[in-house]
């Protein structure tokens, strides 16, 4: 096997992004080095605990830490909607086991890329951009230094938090232009036109439950109330497991297919803040600063969140 990818998960859990830990922990593919949050779809203090508490239920001992409270200018918007009060409301919340890291997460990130050699760390960044566009400009070298940066926001299709926008995109869309324009090594934009294809189904959520172990228990438990919250609030039969998907093809490509394209991030429309403009033609004469998820392996995408679930050892 070639080395595991060593990565960052920067994050705002949520039950997608609580999925996203498990199979970064339960993959030996990737070596995850730390965990930073940001608010989003719940406060930065909800969000901080629970990753740790998911962090400890997964067995991973990698600092986890607490990030940016506020978008750069809007106030913070959450989605209690989608998530609940907790931000991962529906079984109990498990007991957090040990301390979040004291350093504030845009300093973790920093640290711990630049520790290694250019090159050697990737970032996942799973809820609001503020964490990633406060740490880029605090230290410029970082992209350079990050070999890839693979996130789940926006879409070239449609939003869902508005008819334009994507929620991650629209809670900081400042941040996401700062990210989306600073020169990355290589961006993978993982936006709904893939992640309304990572649908739990009911046969999924089957061989889910065949795991039998106290985890698989308890995701099935965490989906039980997605399915619920996404019918509600977002019209989908089953729901659409968008954050997984960026671990997922980190540790195998093929999981997605992609294309390259010019991505511009609205922060001024009436009707269009946090719409990410997607110019896969070059009309817009910009070079290309993004490889955009089109398709994803739906089969191949659930095998390995499973897989990941069943070796953990819980
Ligand atoms: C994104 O928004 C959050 O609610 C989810 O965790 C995911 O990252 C989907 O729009
Ligand atoms: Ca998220």
């Amino acid at each position: 096997m070639t080395h595991a990818r060593k990565v960052i998960l920067d994050c705002d859990p949520g039950h997608d992004d609580a999925l996203a830990i498990l199979l970064a922990a339960g993959n030996p593919a990737i070596d995850l080095l730390a965990i930073t949050t940001v608010g989003g779809n719940q406060t930065a203090a909800k969000v901080a605990r629970n990753a740790l508490a998911v962090s400890g239920i997964a067995g991973l001992s990698v600092p986890v830490s607490a990030g940016c409270q506020r978008p750069m200018i809007r106030e913070l918007s959450v989605a209690p909607e989608i998530h609940g009060d907790t931000g991962l409301d529906g079984p109990p919340l498990p007991e957090p086991r040990g301390e979040l890291d004291p350093r504030h997460s845009v300093d973790l990130l920093i640290e711990t890329v630049m520790a290694h050699e250019p090159g050697e760390v990737a970032i996942v960044a799973t809820g609001p951009l503020s964490n990633l566009a406060l740490a880029v400009r605090k230290e410029p070298r970082l992209t350079e230094w990050v070999s890839e940066v693979v996130l789940m926001g926006g879409s070239y299709s449609r939003g869902n938090w508005t008819p334009a926008a994507e929620f991650n995109i629209w809670v900081d869309a400042e941040a996401a232009e700062m990210v989306f324009s600073a020169g990355w090594q290589k961006l993978t934009e993982v936006g709904l036109d893939v992640t309304h294809q990572a649908l739990a189904t009911p046969e999924v959520r089957e061989r889910i439950r065949g795991i039998g172990s106290e985890l698989s228990r308890y995701v099935d438990e965490l989906l039980d109330y997605f399915t619920l919250s996404n019918a509600d609030h977002q019209g989908f039969e089953f729901p659409p497991v968008h954050d997984p998907v960026c671990v997922a093809a980190l540790i195998d490509p093929s999981v997605i297919g992609t294309r390259e394209a010019f991505v511009g991030v609205e922060t001024r429309g009436r009707w269009t803040y946090g719409m990410t403009v997607t110019d896969f033609d070059g009309q817009l004469g910009e070079a290309p600063n993004a490889q955009v998820a089109v398709s994803l392996d739906h089969g191949r995408f659930w095998d390995l969140v499973i897989e990941g679930i069943a070796a953990l050892p819980r």
